[in-house]
């Protein structure tokens, strides 16, 4: 009998699919032994690239998860509020998880999710990938190496990008905080995570500003239409146009990430009728979008130590910028380069320069999703000790409560909410 480590995947979606590839890396580790998902296309899609039983194959998690335990570990690959209702029930049936962040929308169904784990002694892993990429993990190493001393304040951007704002936040899946989750939970968590596990310091209290300014009805052009395929007078020249975004990438034959998106079937014909009639060809100043289009958070962490944090899509490109600055040094890292300047004199450079991107960085988020899958592997198979950038549900629990009492904050007018109360009200 093989004793690989079995794999059940629920929900074959953009992340599903990309966890998996990295598990088919990984051969003698693990298979992928069953799937789930509500779009049979998906399933059979799914199922024959990965060689799945027919029987091992499952109209939704729930089916999946009404069956005996059929692996060891599930990647829980569903929709925000989806993953409350698979993760435990996942749980019941004795599965490891890898669960995607957010872990969920509600606190309290994180501490749920997080104690039930504890009490049948499973791992659940969140996807804070970014703790698994080279660049965090030696700005982690170099932190608490001491070289810059006492960790004092630390300064973040996420620089979201004009277009992935467009694709994800506003025509996409998460645009709609009802249908799916805060922004700042949904796409910052990561870097609440970043900053405290950076800080290495709990919260204790949060304030926050932010709302939605661009990407709605009064700011469209002048006789812009509901879809930029009926005919729209900017097609060719506004940047959000379908025909720069995604129809000129199929014609040069990209198909990946974000156009997998748009359309699992990579052809120029799927690729046209997904736009003509699905939510990625509406105008991005039409749409039922109601997340914010920009935000700030202030941090206290304990002992002192503060952050703040930038989360804005009004820049060409993406990236993450962060600045961690001590008493006797700081560090600044952008885009896998890493300087360290420690404080010595004025009269020379001192500083150090770190190129932390390598291989790896071929692979989703800078690698941070191949390594989540590897540690996580792994840890399960006790090969090695993973140290402390495995993002297990009770240290990741820190992330969403810093995020959820921001956007609490951000609906007060930037009120001032003290964590400890945050959690005792929202547990
Ligand atoms: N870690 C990261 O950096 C990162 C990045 C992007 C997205 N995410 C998170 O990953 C999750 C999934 O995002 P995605 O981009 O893959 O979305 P997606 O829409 O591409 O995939 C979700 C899939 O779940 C399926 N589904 C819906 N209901 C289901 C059910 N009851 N049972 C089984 N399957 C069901 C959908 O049909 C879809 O195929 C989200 O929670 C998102 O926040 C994390």
């Amino acid at each position: 009998m093989s004793n690989k480590l079995k794999i059940a995947v629920i929900g074959l979606g953009s992340r599903g699919n990309a966890y998996s590839e990295y598990a088919a890396l990984l051969p003698d580790e693990c298979e992928i032994v069953a799937c789930a998902d509500v779009l049979p296309d998906r399933v059979k899609r799914f199922g024959d690239k990965y060689g799945v039983d027919e029987k091992m194959r499952f109209s939704s998690g729930e089916e999946l998860l009404a069956q005996e335990q059929l692996a060891d570990i599930a990647f829980i690959c569903t929709m925000d509020r989806l993953h409350y209702g698979h993760a435990m029930a996942a749980l019941e049936r004795g599965y490891h998880l890898l669960l995607e962040k957010p872990i969920s929308p509600v606190l309290s169904e994180c501490i749920e999710i997080a104690d039930l784990a504890k009490k049948k002694g499973l791992e659940v892993i969140v996807c804070h990938v970014l703790r698994y990429t080279n660049e965090y993990r030696k700005l982690k190493e170099l932190v608490d190496s001491g070289a810059i001393g006492d960790v004092v304040s630390i300064e973040a951007h996420e620089r979201v990008a004009y277009w992935h704002q467009a694709h994800s936040f506003v025509r996409g899946n998460w645009s709609n905080s009802k249908r799916s989750s805060p922004m700042i939970l949904q796409k910052s968590c990561h870097d609440m995570d970043i900053l405290y596990w950076l800080a290495g310091k709990k919260s204790v209290a949060v304030s926050s500003f932010g709302s939605l300014t661009h990407f709605k009805a009064s700011e469209a052009p002048e006789g812009a239409t509901e879809r930029c395929t009926e005919a729209c007078p900017h097609y060719f020249t506004c940047p959000y146009s379908v025909d720069k975004n995604y129809l000129e990438w199929g014609r040069r034959g990209v198909f990946t990430w974000p156009m997998d998106v748009v359309s699992q079937v990579p052809t120029m014909e799927a690729l046209e009728e997904a736009l003509r009639t699905g939510p990625y060809g509406r105008c991005v100043y039409y749409c039922d979008n109601d997340v914010v289009d920009h935000q700030v958070v202030n941090v206290l962490f304990e002992d002192g130590v503060t952050a703040n944090f930038n989360m804005s899509p009004f820049t060409a490109e993406g990236g993450r910028k962060i600045t961690v600055m001590g008493t006797k040094g700081d560090l600044e890292s952008f885009d896998d380069d890493i300087v360290f300047s420690p404080f010595i004199d004025r009269f020379s450079d001192h500083s150090v320069k770190y190129k932390t991107e390598d291989v790896e960085d071929a692979f989703g988020h800078g690698g941070g999703d191949y390594g989540i899958v590897r540690d996580l592997l792994a840890l399960l198979n006790g090969k090695y000790d993973v140290g402390s950038s495995l993002t297990r549900v009770s240290d990741s629990i820190e992330s969403h409560v810093i995020a959820l009492a921001a956007e609490e904050s951000r609906l007060n007018g930037g009120k001032l909410i003290r964590t400890e109360d945050y959690i005792k009200a929202n547990s």
